[in-house]
């Protein structure tokens, strides 16, 4: 089937729902005897379940993922069995945190109103033609790397500088795909004759491991200076820095016996670079998808921009469990985006131990089961007729509440014991930045400009997402501008959470 597939790499996407609509949910996926590929890829839902949550202990990311996935070390992404429960326990403690919580919204409202509002009231003002995708994918590099070193790079900035640790993030990421479709021995030989992605990817190693070492001494330093200093402020109550390394840094776990030095640098740099592979592309491109639907979809763009209204009247919307809970249509309509759109195209699994899954299919420990998360949201038999439709109202129960669909049908934040940790951090990004971006803007896409899927492990567009702003419209008085968000402002935000010590984090 090598053949096959290299032929259809550049529609790689709609070939597979192809293949899915054809057999029963799962098929097997042989290479020639020299490339030992041998993947079961599948959209089963049952499949699914039994795999990430029945008989989870059995199966594992497995040696050809570390293999591919070899630049992220011993981070959560690569770990399996005890090493994954430590980084699991520990980067559950933080994210659900209400101190990061309050630290995430702070952060990214800032970085909406001063970096997002102030480009797209130029470009508004200025008629001029604006790449969302890149302005998504410089917001959420700014958000994450505040919220995950406490350091913000002005990426998004009038300017729009290139940020090098910006692209070697991208250049690392670059080979993910080509490493899953080219049989291991040759990429590997290409990486040996340093050519092509891989030697690209080399190279944006050496920046990334330079760089994240530099900030790891340098918080440090930083976190010593302020013990050391006698008549500093109370270190409990510094909620400036929430960041994600401070925290671990002040709550690690000295027993963790998992074979891993959980104080040594190399830790904190696995630690973070998984935080920003999981939580950068993943935000941004649902963003880019969401807005690229919202322009073909104006009766949605309008019933978000009439529901925003209704909740904005109480004054608080940015408030993390408002955020949460209401918002209904927009919750709705994110997750539509991400069921079409999923960031993550696809996961995999191996056996530790030889099994028969829910199909019918016998999996031994060679066998490199693959879960298309694109296809899986695209199936007839799974999303029904209309599947090709975008309807946020799919998600909405008959209540007026947020509709649950079990994860092993909605994967795009992966299913069972292994769900995504940053779910509720990406909706909450998520949302703030629609709200304010819908309330004052109507996003009009360049007609002729050509949006379509990039060949890579995220599901970014090819050459962007290019789009005019124009001032939105008021629903009720279609000759008033509306001006939403900025007059709110960060005060009132409530300081709910600065007061608990740090101590409740685990
Ligand atoms: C729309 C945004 C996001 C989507 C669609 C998404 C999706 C996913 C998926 C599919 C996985 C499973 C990956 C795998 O096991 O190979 C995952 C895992 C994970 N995600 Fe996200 N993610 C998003 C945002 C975030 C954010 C903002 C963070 C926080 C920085 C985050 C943190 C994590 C972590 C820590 C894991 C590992 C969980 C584990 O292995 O136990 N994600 N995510």
């Amino acid at each position: 089937m090598l053949p096959a597939i290299l032929k259809n790499v550049h529609r790689i996407h709609d070939f597979c729902i192809e293949i899915f609509e054809k057999s029963p949910l799962t098929f097997l996926l042989k290479g020639p005897w020299f490339a030992n590929m041998e993947m079961l890829l599948t959209v089963d839902p049952p499949n699914v379940h039994h795999i990430m949550s029945k008989n989870f202990d059995n199966y594992a990311k497995g040696p050809k993922f570390n293999e591919i996935f070899d630049v992220l070390g011993d981070g959560i992404f690569n770990a399996d069995f005890e090493l994954w429960k430590y980084h699991r326990r520990m980067a559950q403690s933080f994210l659900a945190h209400p101190r990061f919580h309050w630290f995430l919204v702070k952060r990214v409202w800032e970085k909406a109103e001063n970096g997002l509002v102030t480009i797209l009231e130029h470009a508004c003002k200025q008629g001029l033609v604006v790449d969302f995708q890149d302005l998504f994918e410089r917001f959420t590099f700014d958000t994450i790397c505040t919220l995950v070193m406490g350091q913000d790079f002005g990426s998004l900035s009038i300017d729009m500088p290139r940020i090098p640790f910006s692209k070697a993030l991208d250049d690392v990421e670059a080979v993910f795909f080509h490493r899953h479709v080219i049989p291991m021995r040759i990429w590997k030989f290409m990486r040996w004759l340093g050519v092509g992605k891989e030697k690209k990817h080399e190279q944006a190693r050496k920046v990334l491991d330079e760089f994240i070492y530099k900030c790891v001494a340098q918080k440090r330093e930083e976190m010593e200076q302020k013990l050391s200093n006698k008549h500093n402020e109370d270190q409990k109550e510094d909620s400036e820095s929430d960041d994600l390394l401070t925290l671990y840094m002040m709550n690690q776990d000295k027993n963790t016996n998992i074979g891993i030095d959980s104080e040594s640098d190399k830790f904190f740099r696995d630690t973070i670079l998984s935080f920003f592979i999981a939580g950068q592309d993943t935000t941004s491109s649902t963003l880019s998808w969401f807005f690229y639907l919202l322009s073909k979809n104006p009766q949605v763009e309008s019933k978000i921009r009439q529901e925003l209204s209704s909740v904005l009247t109480c004054n608080s919307l940015y408030n993390f469990d408002q955020l949460s809970d209401e918002l209904v249509y927009l919750h709705g309509s994110l997750c539509e985006t991400l069921r079409s759109y999923p960031p993550v195209v696809f996961e995999t699994k191996s056996p530790v131990k030889p099994d028969i899954l829910p199909s019918g299919h016998k999996v031994n420990p060679n066998t490199q089961i693959i879960f298309n998360l694109y296809a899986t949201g695209r199936m007839k038999s799974i999303w029904g007729d209309n599947r090709h439709e975008f309807c946020p109202e799919r998600w909405i129960s008959e209540k007026g509440k947020i509709k649950h669909e079990p994860s092993y049908k909605f994967l795009a934040f992966n299913a069972g014991l292994r769900t995504c940790l940053g779910k509720d951090m990406a909706f909450t990004q998520m949302k703030m930045v629609a709200a304010v971006i819908i309330q004052n803007y109507h996003i009009q896409a360049v007609e002729g400009h050509p949006v379509v899927p990039d060949i890579s492990i995220i599901f970014r567009m090819k050459h962007g997402f290019k789009a005019k702003v124009l001032p939105a419209i008021s629903t009720s008085n279609p000759m008033t501008r509306v001006r939403y968000g900025f007059e709110l402002g960060f005060q009132h935000l409530p300081n709910h959470a600065s007061g608990l010590p740090l101590d409740t984090l685990k």
